[in-house]
């Protein structure tokens, strides 16, 4: 057989009575159409059954609240397997999804009831151009492989934080990380880009391209995007540092002004300092309430530069912690690393509830954290949870237009998001679970003055809508929705965040 298929033997068993797979009797007959399949993919592609260790790991995601459902996994070798995938998806009427690290938790997803993954762990490699300017990278490699194979080479490009999650995954939705306020966006860094679209045609596309525009923030919804040529450039800051001061809660205020006057600066934060906060329980620090971390980070130093710090420092921390290295560590400082907690799939249900603001208002920030911390203290179920502030800096995303891709937020300065963690045990603790982020997220909304939530589509809920995930200005949904109608007509791609 050239496919190899992984089926387990007690599948077998019922389906060889059958003839079919139990889950998906009306849709797939494996054995008649998975051989179809099967004679145009190549001998490096694999599939996976129901019933399979290989199946199980294939669909383990991140967040388990409103997951996709699918009959099979093709594993493809090339990027020719995604477009036969596509094809014979096509053919079959059967829905498809592409699936990288499945770190994607916006519910939008459980809408996928049956059909085939598309996993796309076999497409991965870097491939630095020869006159070192560009590397392309295979459409599911994860963001260490990119940053350690370009590091080896003196090289780095924007990339996510985070090790275990795909390189390409936050691209689509514009995608912060570390190097944005010197470069702008993941997304801004694209070159072209080989993508199999809606009819299973893979084109390369750039610039030049009437697609490019959406794919920059809107991407999810108009192909499975085999492989992505990036800008890269060559290191010229080798040290990074960073400080860690750890507070108490009741210093809410004190230390959200602080941030906006020493940090924040209204988007002018200076282009080599990133500044983020966590609130978080650590009852060897405070056993009860979270406390509130400030983590300020900085480039081209082997310390953080103490004009940034002393404010904090008169704010008094519980303890604070600096490190010293380079680019490579900072996943291992703020805990994103491969062998962290948010890199590990623990069957937990892991909503988010996001809002781009401006500026920390004191007070909402203040109101915000009572809630938090009377909810997730002690040993409420929920006391695994974590509210996250991503101050990044902005020079590089803002020297962009902001009309320039459909990624809509370029004046926005910090991104924030409570983590609701907890284990499932049924509906009425997920909407227990969903009035909390959602109100958290009301009082920083309120604090805005604004009449619309603006939320990142790659934390986003899936409560929002495409006004938030996508801007509310009417010339762009107009842009997007024709777009969706021309290169997606029937929605094939309209899991993840579907713009109509
Ligand atoms: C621990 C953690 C850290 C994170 N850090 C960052 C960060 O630093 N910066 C940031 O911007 N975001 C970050 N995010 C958010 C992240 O952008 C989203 O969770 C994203 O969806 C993850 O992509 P994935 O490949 O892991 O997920 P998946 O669930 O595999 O993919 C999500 C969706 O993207 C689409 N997709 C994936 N690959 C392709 C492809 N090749 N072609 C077409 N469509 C595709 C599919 O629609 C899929 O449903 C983080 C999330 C987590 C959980
Ligand atoms: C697929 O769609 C693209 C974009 O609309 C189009 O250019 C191409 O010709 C189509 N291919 C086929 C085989 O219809
Ligand atoms: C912040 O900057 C934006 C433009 O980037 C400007 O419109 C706004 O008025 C500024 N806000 C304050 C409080 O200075
Ligand atoms: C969370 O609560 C559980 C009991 O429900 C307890 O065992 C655990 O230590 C608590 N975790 C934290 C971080 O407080």
């Amino acid at each position: 057989m050239r496919l190899q298929v992984v089926t387990a033997v007690a599948a077998w068993a019922v389906t060889s009575v059958c003839q079919s797979v139990p889950m998906s009797r009306n849709l797939w007959s494996r054995d008649a159409d998975f051989k179809e399949l099967s004679e145009k993919l190549s001998s490096s592609a694999k599939a996976y059954y129901p019933g399979t260790d290989e199946f199980k790991a294939a669909n383990e995601r991140w967040s388990n609240l409103d997951v996709p459902t699918v009959n099979i996994v093709v594993v493809p070798g090339t990027e020719n397997d995604v477009v036969e995938t596509v094809k014979f998806a096509n053919k079959k009427q059967l829905p498809f999804l592409a699936y990288n690290s499945a770190h994607g938790a916006i519910r939008t997803l459980g809408k996928m009831t049956s059909g085939i993954e598309i996993y796309l762990d076999q497409l991965s490699g870097v491939k630095i151009a020869e006159d070192g300017k560009t590397a392309t990278i295979s459409g599911g490699t994860k963001s260490k492989v990119v940053t350690h194979t370009l590091w080896d080479a003196g090289k780095q490009a924007v990339t996510g934080a985070c090790e275990c999650v795909s390189y390409i995954g936050p691209a689509l939705g514009g995608g912060h990380g570390w190097l944005q306020g010197r470069h702008g966006l993941i997304g801004d860094q694209f070159e072209s880009m080989n993508i199999v679209l809606a009819n299973g045609t893979l084109v390369t596309l750039d610039s030049s391209s009437e697609l490019w525009w959406a794919l920059n923030g809107a991407g999810h919804n108009f192909g499975v995007v085999t492989s992505i040529t990036s800008k890269i450039f060559d290191v010229e800051h080798k040290d990074w540092a960073i400080e860690i001061l750890t507070f108490s809660g009741s210093k809410v205020e004190s230390l959200y002004d602080s941030v906006n006057k020493y940090l924040l600066k209204n988007g002018t934060q200076p282009t080599d300092v990133i500044n983020w906060s966590y609130w978080v329980n650590m009852p060897e620090a405070d056993p009860s309430n979270p406390v509130i971390q400030i983590l300020i980070i900085q480039e081209g130093v082997t310390a953080v530069d103490s004009s940034y710090t002393a404010p904090f420092h008169a704010l008094k921390p519980i303890s604070t912690e600096t490190h010293t290295g380079g680019y490579l560590d900072l996943a291992k400082w703020v805990g994103v690393t491969t062998t962290d907690g948010p890199c590990q799939k623990t069957g937990a249900m892991n909503p988010r509830f996001p809002i781009y603001l401006e500026t920390y208002d004191v007070a909402a920030q203040k109101e915000a954290y009572e809630l938090f911390a009377e909810n997730i203290r002690g040993d409420s179920i929920f006391n695994g949870s974590l509210y996250t502030f991503d101050g990044y800096s902005m020079e590089g995303v803002r020297s962009l237009d902001d009309k320039s891709s459909a990624f809509a937020y370029r004046e926005q300065n910090v991104l924030t998001a409570p983590l609701i963690t907890y284990m499932p045990d049924g509906p009425e603790l997920d909407a227990k679970a969903a009035a909390l982020g959602n109100k958290l997220r009301q009082i920083l909304h309120k604090g805005t003055g604004r009449s619309y939530i603006p939320a990142y589509v790659n934390y986003a809920n899936g409560d929002e809508g495409p006004e938030e995930w996508y801007g509310s200005e009417s010339w762009r949904q107009s842009r997007l929705q024709s777009l969706k109608k021309k290169y997606d007509p029937s929605g094939l791609f309209s899991f993840y965040a579907p713009i109509a």
